[in-house]
């Protein structure tokens, strides 16, 4: 297996390791380094008591053998109590991560194969909402992180654009539907529909007649005037969710609903009969998974023998399977639908695909609005775009109050708007619910989007303000900025967030990380003067802060997050 490169401070990590490994007559892979309590005791530390008790030796006492033979140029251990730490070198430390981080992949790992993550998967002919928020950042940071990792990815959004719904929506459509208004704004139109045919079906027995009829004529795969103006709905629907995309970001390689697996239904069912899991209930069709821990049983096909939305996931995870041949298949779905992924993949389970095993249901929590005057309009759920124009609208009054003559105003209060939205759904641990609340979104102090933002664009300001040329890396002196390891240590952990960020399926860690590199850099420049020092060390710092604001675009581009060089 090749190394990966530019490794920063994880390049100090395996060194020591390995000496260890070797003291220890152990594997390096098999040990693991902390962060000491306080960073001035170093930049690593590692535990004694698992190895001590391994070897029936005092904890303190191995800690001291161990300081007393290791030897790696450049870093220097000390046994504190039971705990070994290890500083390095900060003329070594400011080398490595410097040259390092000025790569073009700085971080990047050595991992292969295909990684297929689904996220996103809105439902056509209803607006996206803020839980669709989350799988969409979610889901596109998490593809970023694999692509990282060296993992080939292949984003599939798998709208819902199909099930007895779309048959009221066309029973719907043929009685009241109105051309100019779904021109117009077809998603708010046929949400109309959809909640008048609702109100109306109980009075009028001929609706749900016709909307059954539609399934079927939908179901029957022919190409007739009902699935004309289903194609319809999806176009509409879609032109709406790429402005959303758009926006957030978010790129898919695939862009197949739910019923793109409708031929594959049939061909499902057979294979699930053969390999005998298929069981009758009530005339329905179901897959019993009590003895897989499940209480409620996978429902494949009703009674009037329609199939679900069990069955086209079903289709849909063993389609990818056949076609990617998949390392991991991630899906980006609210913690809601928790039961429906423990019951499809344990249905393929019971058929013997060992290959579900690499399917991972990637949930999350809520998005909770806090209530007070800018949070709901007349106490609805908002819709995403809501979402995000408020949010554009508020950065745009900040950046009126703060910086009235920036130039392309417009432009950047979407940037930081939508970055601001997207940052506070990613620096969140996925599975907690995140309470939204405007004021603390939008700040620009904190932990918030535009404070990264700001502190880019300050980097930015500095280089721009610069008398100098741009200093070429090569020609820096790095040894005067070995007075600022702590920033370098800050960039030199970046590789491990990446990385610990992708193996824990967690955005959070990197956005948690680039905060720490942020007020790394604030204290740099708090410290250290930069513009107006003697040439040479002008240049240093300069490049300092180059690498400060390329490391930061590159995290921030990986969550999504714009970054605009002026705001
Ligand atoms: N369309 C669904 C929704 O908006 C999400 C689909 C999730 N993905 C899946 N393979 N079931 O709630």
């Amino acid at each position: 297996m090749s190394k990966p490169l530019h490794l920063g401070l994880d390049h100090f990590d395996s060194q020591i390791r390995n000496a260890l490994a070797k003291g220890l007559g152990l594997d390096a892979e098999s040990l693991k380094l902390e962060r000491p309590r306080d960073e001035k005791l170093g930049q690593f530390a590692f535990p004694c008591f698992r190895f001590a008790k391994e070897q029936k030796a005092n904890p303190k006492e191995l800690a001291q053998k161990l300081a007393d033979s290791f030897q790696v140029d450049s870093i220097t251990p000390s046994a504190t109590g039971p705990f070994l730490n290890f500083q390095i070198d900060p003329s070594a430390l400011v080398k490595r991560v410097a040259t390092d981080a000025a790569q073009s992949n700085y971080g990047a790992g050595n991992l292969s194969g295909k990684v297929v993550v689904e996220y996103s998967s809105p439902n056509i002919a209803k607006p996206m909402h803020v839980g669709h928020l989350r799988t969409t950042v979610i889901g596109a940071a998490l593809s970023r992180l694999a692509e990282r990792a060296g993992h080939d990815v292949a984003r599939i959004n798998h709208l819902g654009d199909w099930g007895s719904q779309f048959g009221k929506l066309v029973a719907a459509w043929n009685r009241w539907g109105n051309e100019g208004e779904l021109e117009n704004d077809p998603i708010a139109h046929l949400l109309q529909l959809y909640v008048r045919y609702h109100e109306e079906e109980k009075e009028d027995e001929t609706l749900p007649a016709d909307a059954k009829l539609a399934f079927q004529e939908l179901e029957s795969g022919e190409e007739n005037e009902t699935r004309a103006i289903w194609k319809r709905f999806t176009e509409f629907s879609l032109r709406e969710f790429n402005r959303t995309f758009e926006r957030l970001g978010s790129e898919f390689d695939f862009v197949r609903g739910e019923s793109w697996y409708e031929d594959q239904l049939d061909p499902l069912l057979e294979w699930l009969e053969s390999t005998g899991v298929l069981e009758e209930s009530d005339g329905a069709t179901i897959v019993d998974l009590k003895e897989h821990g499940i209480k409620t049983p996978c429902l494949v096909k009703t009674a009037h023998g329609t199939t679900l939305y069990a069955t086209r996931d079903l289709a849909a995870a063993k389609s990818r399977w056949e076609e990617f041949q998949f390392e991991q298949a991630l899906y980006v779905v609210g913690a809601e639908q928790n039961l429906h992924f423990q019951q499809f993949t344990t249905v393929l389970k019971k058929a013997g695909c060992e290959w579900a095993n690499r399917i991972e249901h990637i949930s999350f929590g809520l998005i909770r609005l806090l209530e007070g005057k800018l949070s709901t309009r007349e106490g609805r759920v908002l819709s995403l775009t809501e979402v995000l124009d408020r949010a554009v609208e508020l950065a745009a009054e900040i950046i009126e109050e703060k910086n009235p003559d920036l130039s392309d105003k417009e432009a950047v209060a979407e940037r930081v708007g939508v970055g601001a939205i997207l940052f506070h759904d990613l620096k969140h641990q996925r599975n907690k619910d995140v309470v939204f609340n405007w004021e603390e979104v939008l700040s620009f102090e904190g932990d918030t989007g535009p404070y990264l933002q700001y502190s880019h664009a300050r980097c930015c300001a500095i280089l721009r303000k610069s008398e100098r040329e741009a200093p070429s890396f090569d020609s820096i002196n790095l040894e005067l900025l070995s007075d600022s390891p702590e920033l370098f240590v800050a960039l030199g952990r970046y590789p491990q967030a990446l990385r610990e960020s992708w193996e824990k399926r967690e955005p959070m860690i990197l956005a948690q990380h680039l905060l720490k590199m942020a007020s790394a850099g604030n204290a740099f420049y708090r410290d250290k003067r930069v513009l107006g020092e003697k040439e040479e060390l002008e240049s240093a710092r300069l490049c300092a802060i180059d690498l400060l604001r390329k490391t930061l675009a590159d995290g921030l581009g990986i969550l999504g997050v714009p970054t605009p060089e002026e705001m």
